[in-house]
């Protein structure tokens, strides 16, 4: 249990609920019903309560949890101190396609989403936000604007807050794509610095938080850094939102203590490690386990980094023993490179070669030597472009190299294995209504 608490840290107001779930209980249908179960949020007047939330929300040791693990009370402390109106975006793109957890999250519980939100507008001084979702996510979209109509009194000003409705792109989700289709221009990333917490929305320091980061903002604003601490790891306490999909008997979102073990992540969803081929963690930015691998890690940013994989934004796919992992990589890599937003030649370029010798090997049709062309120009993409775009699809292909590795000889030596027609177990946008805009 975490028992930080800083100087200036506000004391908790009431006590919080124990235990599991914390952000994906029951739906409450009002905000009526929703101030019942949680207690009012806190108003921040004045200066000191302002700090004291950021205090606690750095006690905490909340990251966040869009995929990017960045110490959330440092980015609201930049946020705060770089004065010229602050503006808060809500960042529920949710541009992964294995994952589930934000919209889930929107859906199940909107008010926690738009206290966090509210909350941290009011610690670091910001009089506007923007709740960003994916246009495609049309439910997640309704429950939102729902509850924001019901909520109007709590801006001060109506035009204060706004829905903003984003091409499902997989890069229009990143902050600064964000921020440029905020300010009326095309959802592609750009050249950071400057970042958005320095310059973002009409040039003011903008806090992009993830929503489920902002629905743990709404809890420790509430409860505290030490109730926080009550789930989860010294390291990293809290809960985790995962999308557990693939062979497991019930696929879907689940929340789990930080730290958990993957055995416990794909038992919840009636799977099991030992009836697993190979384990995709972090989702199509993350990386390829064997078993033995994930056994040995757990749910969380610092372990599986130790570990060279990422917990990204929180997927873990089983993948059936009886799958081909060549054919499955191939598939999201020639995604990954279609999803470039064309700005970069080595990651338009790069990402496209290495997607066409993946091409060759899961088909069987690769020439002698189509391997080594794949780890150069897997080399020569890492670290090439003006967003992560590239250097994931590099990790996830090289994790793919490391797991699948007699795999990927005998599709190039022999021609493809028996596996590689098995229906596709990673999910990926329905081709026939993929958005491929921009704007
Ligand atoms: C290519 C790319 C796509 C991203 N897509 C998302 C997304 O869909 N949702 C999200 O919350 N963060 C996404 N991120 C991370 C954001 O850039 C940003 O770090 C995050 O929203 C910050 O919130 P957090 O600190 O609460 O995680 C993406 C990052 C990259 C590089
Ligand atoms: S690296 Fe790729 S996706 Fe990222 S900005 Fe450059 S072209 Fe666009």
């Amino acid at each position: 249990m975490s028992q930080r608490r800083p100087r200036g840290a506000a004391a908790p107001r009431v006590p919080g609920p124990e235990g599991l779930p914390r952000l994906l209980a029951a739906p409450c249908a009002t905000h009526a019903e929703h101030l019942t179960r949680y207690g009012a949020l806190p108003a921040l007047r004045g200066r000191s309560e302002r700090a004291g939330l950021i205090a606690e929300v750095e006690a905490s040791g909340l990251r966040g949890r869009g995929g990017g693990a960045f110490p959330t009370g440092r980015k609201l402390r930049a946020v705060a101190d770089g004065g010229r109106s602050p503006v808060v975006v809500a960042n529920g793109a949710e541009g992964e396609p294995a994952s589930h957890k934000d919209s889930m999250l929107m859906r199940r519980s909107p008010h926690l989403v738009i206290d966090g939100a509210i909350v941290a507008a009011r610690a670091v001084g910001a009089e506007t936000i923007h709740f960003v979702v994916d246009r495609a996510d049309t439910p997640a979209r309704d429950v939102l604007a729902r509850a924001m109509a019901s909520r109007a009194a709590e801006m001060a000003r109506p035009e204060a807050w706004r829905l903003v409705e984003l091409p499902s792109r997989y890069v229009a989700g990143e902050e600064s794509a964000l921020v440029n289709f905020v300010n009326g221009n095309e959802a592609r990333p750009v050249t950071v610095p400057p970042r958005p917490y320095e310059r973002g929305v009409r040039g003011r320091p903008t806090l992009v938080q993830n929503v489920e980061t902002l629905a743990d903002i709404a809890l420790i604003a509430r409860y505290g850094a030490t109730w926080f601490g009550t789930v989860g790891t010294n390291d990293e306490p809290g809960s985790v939102l995962t999308t557990v999909l693939g062979a497991v008997g019930r696929p879907g979102v689940y929340e789990f203590a930080s730290g958990s073990s993957f055995e416990t992540v794909l038992g919840a969803a009636g799977g099991s490690l030992a009836t697993t081929g190979a384990v995709l963690v972090g989702g199509y930015f993350g990386s390829w386990l064997t078993p033995a691998d994930a056994s040995a890690l757990a749910l969380a940013h610092g372990v599986l980094r130790r570990g060279g994989a990422t917990l990204g934004c929180g997927v873990v796919v089983a993948l059936p023993p009886e799958s081909c992992g060549v054919a499955e990589t191939t598939r999201i890599a020639r995604y990954l490179s279609s999803e470039s937003a064309g700005q970069c030649g080595p990651c338009v370029h790069g990402l496209d070669a290495v997607a066409g010798a993946l091409e060759a090997l899961a088909a069987g049709h690769a020439a002698v030597g189509t391997l080594a062309d794949l780890d150069r120009w897997l080399g020569d993409v890492a670290g090439r472009g003006a967003c992560h775009l590239p250097d994931a699809a590099v990790g996830f292909v090289r994790s793919a190299r490391r797991v699948f590795a007699a795999d990927f000889d005998h599709h190039e030596r022999h021609g493809a294995c028996v596996h590689a027609q098995r229906p596709p177990v990673l999910p990926l946008p329905d081709p026939a209504t993929r958005d491929w805009s921009f704007r």
